[in-house]
């Protein structure tokens, strides 16, 4: 699910899990889960159709979309053949969900600019508030 989320485009091959499990520019996303704080949901039919997560990084190592160290940042992904189902928006809404109940004040995430998946954080509450060339990282604020 990491590698769909990572390695979006359509029209671009999904990274195997073994080759997300070797790539080191992975291995934030990926090392010690669950650590204390990380969170994930996995929708399934069938087998695994989707997920959503998240995790709190630190200043010394993150992802893209960091911008505090108890700001949790949020992936997802749904497999290709299950995508527009609303099984996404789903996700999200449950991840957003679970980061209020736990007391999380905001979460973040990275998103390429020109991935509609933007139109979905962005009816989902995120707002852009920082950009680096065509990388958009938004923030979801639990208090609104
Ligand atoms: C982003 C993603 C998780 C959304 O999941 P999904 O199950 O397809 O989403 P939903 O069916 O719930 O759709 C929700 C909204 O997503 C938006 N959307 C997401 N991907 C879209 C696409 N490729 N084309 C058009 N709209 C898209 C639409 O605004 C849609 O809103 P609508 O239901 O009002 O039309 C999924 O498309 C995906 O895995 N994409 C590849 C990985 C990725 O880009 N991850 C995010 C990296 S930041």
């Amino acid at each position: 699910m990491l590698g769909e989320a990572a390695v979006w485009p359509p029209d671009k091959p999904t990274p195997t899990a073994d080759e997300v499990m070797a790539d080191p520019r992975y291995a934030p996303y990926l090392a010690g889960w669950p650590r204390h704080g990380d969170h994930g949901l996995v929708a399934e039919q069938d087998g695994p159709v989707g997920a959503a997560w998240y995790r709190t990084y630190t200043e010394a190592t993150h992802g893209h979309g960091f911008v505090a160290d108890d700001v949790p940042e949020l992936s997802i992904a749904v497999i290709a053949s299950r995508r527009h189902e609303g099984i996404g928006r789903r996700l999200l809404i449950g991840l957003i969900e679970a980061s209020v109940a736990q007391g999380c004040r905001a979460l973040s995430l990275s998103v390429a600019e020109n991935n509609p998946a933007r139109g979905l954080y962005e009816s989902a509450g995120f707002v852009l508030v920082e950009k680096h060339g065509h990388t958009c990282v938004m923030v979801r604020n639990a208090a609104g």
